[in-house]
């Protein structure tokens, strides 16, 4: 028995969350899970029901719950609120309150969707890579940080990129060690590889970073560990994608490398993510936002979210099986030629968001 908070927040939350429900719910009858399902809210739909875009209910259902899948929070009608109640502040809070540290964002080219990357076919077929971006910390929470006027009458900007060695420990052993189970999944002789993101030759926090990853590899002799700074990374990505496997970086380079990462594959539109604490318990969402332009149109791709389902099985819940089953359903609607709007090419068939998710309950 266990218990998965539903989230669906704001734009296409509420549509992709709705569908991916219907497919938790039907893995959970199928392989007698016995998942027991609430909602929450969080985001501008929070605010609108109790002005503040974490409820303590919804904080509190999220400690009860073993997992959480969350749909997408944000849009223009909330964009003019105070800084400190933004429907971004609510997911923020929620993975600073859980201890959320470890993100990870899979950029996995389905090859099916070959076609859809705005990358030459060669560069990018096959390409299978995870960011693991740390989630709770570095300039995204740094003390001091603010707007505040100067002597002189102008304003001054200013946030703290900082990291404790300890919070650096912590994700480079998760991304060690995925390194490992990823080399494993392969089969034998393949290298488990980690490419740690810094900019160690400017910023005095990433130099630390360098060295304590370095002194954390020390315990993984097996797994091939390298360094770039950021700027060649953003390059690389783009220039030879594969040559990555496990990238590990902290939270603002991890936030802009992950959209790069996942442009690679065409559409953002298919990508999961899970964010863990230390017992692998999280909240898994979809990499893409909430893409207010299209909500209510029935034009949403539900496939990450439902993919995220699936991450939330296989971590959270350990059901390898049900993940398993629904990865697969996924690959065989695309192999059927459905496609909704944002990876639609010529010859497949567009549907909406609503009979993309049938299909995919169809197949299970
Ligand atoms: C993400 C998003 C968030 C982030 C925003 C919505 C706060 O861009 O999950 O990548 O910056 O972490
Ligand atoms: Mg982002």
């Amino acid at each position: 028995m266990s218990r998965v908070l539903l989230l669906p927040g704001d734009g296409i939350g509420p549509e992709i969350v709705s569908a991916a429900r219907q497919v938790l719910q039907k893995v959970s009858d199928q392989f007698e899970l016995g998942i027991e399902l609430t909602e929450g809210l969080i985001g501008g739909a929070a605010i609108d029901a109790h002005g503040v875009p974490l409820p303590d209910e919804t904080l509190e259902a999220a400690r009860t719950s073993d997992a959480i899948l969350l749909g997408a929070v944000g849009g223009p009608k909330w964009d003019q609120i105070e800084r400190s109640i933004r429907p971004e502040r609510g997911l923020l809070q929620i993975r600073s309150a859980l201890g959320l540290f470890a993100n990870l964002r899979p950029a996995l080219l389905m090859e099916q969707l070959a076609d859809a990357s705005s990358l030459k076919p060669e560069l990018v077929a096959g390409l299978d890579l995870l960011i693991v971006r740390e989630l709770t910390g570095g300039i995204y929470f740094g003390e001091p940080r603010g707007i505040r006027t100067l002597d002189n009458g102008e304003r001054q900007g200013y946030n703290t990129q900082v990291y404790a060695e300890s919070e650096i420990k912590r994700i480079a052993k998760v991304a060690f060690e995925l390194a490992i189970t990823r080399a494993k999944s392969w089969g034998e002789g393949m290298p488990a590889k980690v490419c740690s993101v810094d900019k160690a030759n400017v910023l005095e926090v990433t130099e630390l970073w360098r060295e304590v990853v370095t002194e954390v590899a020390k315990d993984y002799p097996e797994v091939e560990l390298t360094h770039m700074y950021v700027d060649n990374a953003a390059m690389q990505l783009v220039r030879a994608p594969k040559q990555f496997d496990v990238m590990v970086t902290g939270n603002l380079f991890g936030d802009i490398l992950s959209d790069e990462a996942a442009m690679l594959t065409g559409s953002i539109g298919m990508l999961p993510s899970a964010s863990l604490d230390a017992n692998n318990k999280g909240i898994y969402e979809p990499c893409h936002g909430s893409a207010p332009d299209i909500a209510g149109q029935d034009l949403a791709n539900p496939l990450a979210t439902i993919m995220s389902v699936a991450m939330l099985l296989r971590y959270s819940l350990k059901a390898e099986a049900a993940a398993k089953a629904i990865e697969s359903a996924v690959s065989s609607v695309l192999d059927d030629g459905l496609r909704t709007r944002d990876i639609m090419s010529p010859g497949m068939t567009e549907v909406g968001c609503q009979q993309m998710g049938e299909a995919v309950l169809a197949k299970l």
